[in-house]
């Protein structure tokens, strides 16, 4: 979807539709306003009739308001003004999106980004209509035989500010908005390929592709390699497997060449059937989902390369399937990570941490500013947050606030929860360092406590993306989170360095 910015005068915006927004009370917002004016108080009649009252969800479509060049008006309610905070923002571009959508129109001006969103700016506004409106307009139909049928999509968006002056911001923020989207899609669409199609050898294709595209140093190990670095833990997943294990790293090199490397880890179990410690039936479909940490990794880094953020990072992702033949790990099993430590397996299906842990080990060869993986990693996590936020634990207290902060900003949150020494406890193993569970109190807490061993060398942070990568039920598909929590802290870190 192409998008541009104008300013002022949407009575005069031609073309299909252009969108305003009313307020509870029949208040209209400032371009409903000029159009009311160019129109002589048509709108405030339509108003006063009460057609349209203004509550949040709420959509009126007018044609031929004289004095308005376009040929539709769509009204869309905003809810009370007191309350037009975040939600209620997401919720009308959404409903504009829906209706134009139906519509089946192929270019419209929306002039919902001009209206104030409580402690937001422009630039925010505007970045997030076009997250929003590249959210609905995706589908993905790529494995069905013939693409579903949909009415003429949306091909243009004309995003208004007010003022001439606000113009570069909003076309600042619009670049980066679009930037993210395609992070976010390249998410979705390889969480949502099923298991068969995205595969380790899959997923390292697709990096290949990315580096290819945007200029990305890339490495991708096979299992001979991966052994050659001691990555026992990692392998003794994948060897419970039929489809062989990729590691891949992959670099963006926008900073200067001594520049410490932000380093972001992915998850990347392709299937996760729990291994000998199989999954109950119910919905394991949905652990084709287990790789998108990694799909992530490869997101955030689309997003940098394509904004070239003056900043060095490194995409590390290890990705293998989780399967029950009969190589894979037993519970009791002991295996020795690359960093020399043991590790007492005592539940397969706990084997997301397994791989990780060699990934994090790997990370010190970088002498990283930070580390910062993401993973599907804990069912707890689900229990504790739902699926508003991600679970957030770090070492280091000044990189959790930049990624709080950073989801605040991208409206992609993340709460953190404690990483204290009394939970290590739970860890403890008799034959071996340490066990890979903790049972099941405080299950993401004791996951984290597990990675955070691998970790000690440099500033890290975890995010457990459990909740918040997928939707489950009718709607059903990948979210492409936490791509644009990561683009910001990335950018955050960019402009600081
Ligand atoms: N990939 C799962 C975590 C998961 C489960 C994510 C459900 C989203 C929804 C992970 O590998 C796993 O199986 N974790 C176990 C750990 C347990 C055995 C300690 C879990 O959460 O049940
Ligand atoms: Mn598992
Ligand atoms: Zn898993």
């Amino acid at each position: 979807m192409e998008i541009s910015i104008k300013s002022g005068s949407p009575e005069k915006q031609r073309g299909a539709c252009v969108v305003v927004g009313i307020f509870d009370h029949r208040k209209p917002s400032p371009a409903a306003e000029l159009i009311d004016k160019a129109a002589n108080g048509y709108l405030a009649d339509i108003l006063r009739r009460g057609d349209m009252d203004g509550k949040q969800g709420s959509s009126l479509l007018l044609h031929n308001v004289p004095g308005v060049s376009a040929e539709r008006v769509l009204l869309i309610g905003l809810g009370k003004e007191r309350e037009f905070r975040d939600k209620a923002y997401k919720e009308a571009i959404r409903t504009a999106i829906r209706v134009l959508g139906d519509l089946g129109v192929g270019e419209a001006g929306l002039y919902l980004t001009e209206i104030p969103v409580k402690k937001r700016d422009l630039g925010w506004n505007v970045e997030q209509a076009v997250l929003q409106a590249n959210d609905m307009l995706y589908r993905f139909d790529q494995m069905k035989s013939k693409p579903d049928e949909h009415k003429k999509p949306l091909r243009k968006l004309i995003l208004g500010v007010q003022r001439r002056g606000e113009m570069a911001q909003g076309e600042a923020a619009a670049a980066r908005g679009q930037a993210i989207a395609a992070g976010v899609k390249l998410a979705k669409d390889l969480g949502n390929l099923p298991g068969n199609i995205c595969t380790p050898t899959y997923l390292a294709d697709q990096a290949k592709a990315l580096a290819k595209e945007f200029g990305l140093g890339i490495e991708v190990m096979e299992r001979a390699e991966i052994e050659k670095l001691g990555m026992g833990s990692f392998l003794s997943v994948a060897k419970g497997s039929d489809e062989p294990p990729r590691f891949i790293v992959l670099n963006h090199k926008g900073g200067d060449k001594k520049q410490k490397p932000v380093v972001l880890v992915g998850k990347g179990i392709t299937f996760d059937s729990g291994g000998i410690s199989l999954k109950p039936a119910a919905e394991m479909d949905e652990m084709k989902y287990d790789m998108c940490g990694a799909a992530s990794v490869l997101g955030a880094l689309r997003a940098a390369a394509e904004l070239k953020l003056p900043l060095n990072i490194t995409g590390l992702i290890a990705t293998c399937e989780n399967m029950p033949n009969g190589r894979a790990n037993k519970p009791g099993d002991v295996v020795t990570s690359m960093s020399g430590q043991t590790i007492e397996i005592l539940n397969t299906d706990a084997e997301g941490r397994l791989i990780l842990c060699d990934a994090l080990t790997y990370a010190e060869k970088l002498d990283p500013a930070c580390v910062v993986d993401i993973a599907t990693l804990t069912g707890a996590c689900v229990i504790a947050l739902g699926h508003v936020a991600s679970g957030l634990l770090a070492n280091d207290d000044g990189l959790a606030r930049e990624l709080l902060q950073a989801g605040e900003t991208a409206a992609d949150r993340c709460w953190q929860l404690p990483l204290w020494d009394e939970y290590q406890e739970q860890l403890k193993s008799n034959f071996a360092d340490m066990a890979n569970i903790g049972g099941r109190p405080g299950g993401t807490i004791t996951a984290a406590c597990f990675l955070s061993k691998f970790a000690e060398k440099y500033d890290w942070a975890h995010l457990d993306i459990a909740g918040t990568a997928w939707k489950s039920g009718k709607e059903k598909g990948g979210t492409g989170r936490p791509v644009a929590l990561l683009v910001h802290f990335l950018m955050k870190r960019a402009d600081a360095s």
